[in-house]
């Protein structure tokens, strides 16, 4: 059972390389984004105004808690369909609008929404390591803001992705440009500023390595994290 956790603000490719990763060594995949993503979609969709000046921070708990304890909520740790359903309805592409990414931070913000949702992803990884898991307990790859220093610090392989502000811009917008009307625009530094204020995804804590990919490929840096996946597998 292995454990990969890769942090990292907006646009600088952790879903693509933690997607590629759980393929290449057979386990599951979680992305923490959507999991707040889907919180937001769901407030907006529960009527929450998340404009206002002073967003109603007690019913956002309320309903958020509600959509885990009433199980509206699932996601798929398959790499190949991470699939996002609330009621059994695929809210994949909804959750990444231009209206949620504007909003998430908002949700993301709130500090009891953050201890619903660690607790979440903690029990999404303690089930990785069971048998009856996606990967049959092979491990998890789990990408987010906070994975390698709250969600999962005890993780063998520990990686701050991190790249310059025009880059992940560029790379946002070549997202949105090629997945149509799928991908709303994103403020990237704006949310990063926002998300900076309850998480710390710029400088890497202790044991955690970072990697500044804003000259390197998506190969490369699959590569660069790979080789310490097989470093943690030897040591297994
Ligand atoms: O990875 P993403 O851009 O899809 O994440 C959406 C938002 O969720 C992001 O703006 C901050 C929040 N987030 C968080 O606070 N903690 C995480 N572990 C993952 C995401």
């Amino acid at each position: 059972m292995i454990t990969v956790a890769i942090d990292g603000p907006a646009g600088v490719g952790k879903s693509s390389v933690s997607k590629e990763l759980a393929r290449r060594y057979g386990l599951a995949y979680l992305d923490t984004g959507a999991m707040y993503r889907a919180c937001a979609w769901w407030c907006l969709h529960e009527g929450i105004d998340l404009d206002a000046e002073t967003p109603d921070e007690q019913r956002i708990i309320t309903t958020v808690g509600a959509f885990f304890t009433d199980d509206h909520f699932d996601i798929s740790v398959d790499p190949d369909h991470p699939v996002v359903t609330c009621d059994g309805e695929d809210i994949s592409e909804a959750i990444r609008s231009a209206e949620v990414s504007a909003h998430v931070s908002v949700v993301s913000g709130i500090l009891p929404v953050r201890s619903i949702l660690i607790a979440a992803q903690r029990a999404f990884i303690a089930r990785e390591a069971s048998a009856e898991s996606h990967s049959g307990g092979e491990g998890i790859v789990a990408e987010g803001r906070d994975i390698t220093t709250v969600v999962a610090p005890e993780a063998q392989v520990r990686v701050l992705l991190t790249a310059r502000e025009e880059v992940r811009e560029a790379r946002r917008a070549g997202q949105a440009a090629d997945s149509g009307a799928h991908v709303g625009a994103d403020d990237v530094a704006k949310r990063d500023a926002m998300d900076a204020k309850v998480t710390n995804f710029t400088t890497a804590a202790d044991g955690v390595v970072t990697i500044d990919n804003s000259d390197m490929t998506l190969e490369q840096t699959i590569d660069a994290i790979a080789k310490l996946v097989e470093d943690a597998f030897e040591e297994q």
